[in-house]
């Protein structure tokens, strides 16, 4: 099991969450894997500096796969960006939040469950609902402009 005991919700990887954009979907899978770093980190009960430091890069990482996201999305007109930027807003918003009262508290079990529902819940729907629907309209993007590029 290598530390992942004491009931730590994994978020596991299908292939139905893939948005079929290979640099999207390896961030995605990248950021399933930090995400159970950190959980596997909570659960063990490692210590607030090395839980912080990957809390820290995993804010980080999603950050940067916001804006990939969000580059695309003005890069083919999406008509759904502006509620799907704010679902991002939100969730660094409240990732900040839940990072800050981590900091503070320590591993009270409040905070870790809060944080490992919290994360798994909002990656798992966002993933599989919001970002599957960027998906299609990318796939449409695409068929779109490889009709326009054919004789
Ligand atoms: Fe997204």
């Amino acid at each position: 099991m290598g530390g992942q005991g004491k009931g730590s919700e994994m978020l596991r990887w299908q292939p139905g969450l893939a948005v079929g954009v290979p640099t999207i979907d390896e961030q995605h899978r990248e950021l399933f894997r930090q995400v159970n770093l950190v959980l596997a980190a909570l659960g063990d009960e490692r210590g607030a500096a090395e839980v912080g430091r990957l809390l820290e890069y995993l804010g980080r990482y999603a950050v940067e796969h916001f804006a990939a996201e969000e580059r695309l999305m003005r890069d083919t007109r999406y008509p759904e960006q502006e509620p799907h930027r704010r679902e991002h807003v939100d969730f660094v918003q409240a990732f900040q939040e839940v990072c800050r009262s981590y900091l503070a508290q320590g591993p009270r079990p409040a905070v870790v469950v809060r944080l490992n529902v919290w994360l798994c819940s909002w990656l798992r729907r966002h993933v599989g609902q919001t970002d599957q629907a960027l998906g299609r309209h990318l796939a449409r993007a695409a068929a779109v402009q490889q009709g326009a590029a054919s004789p």
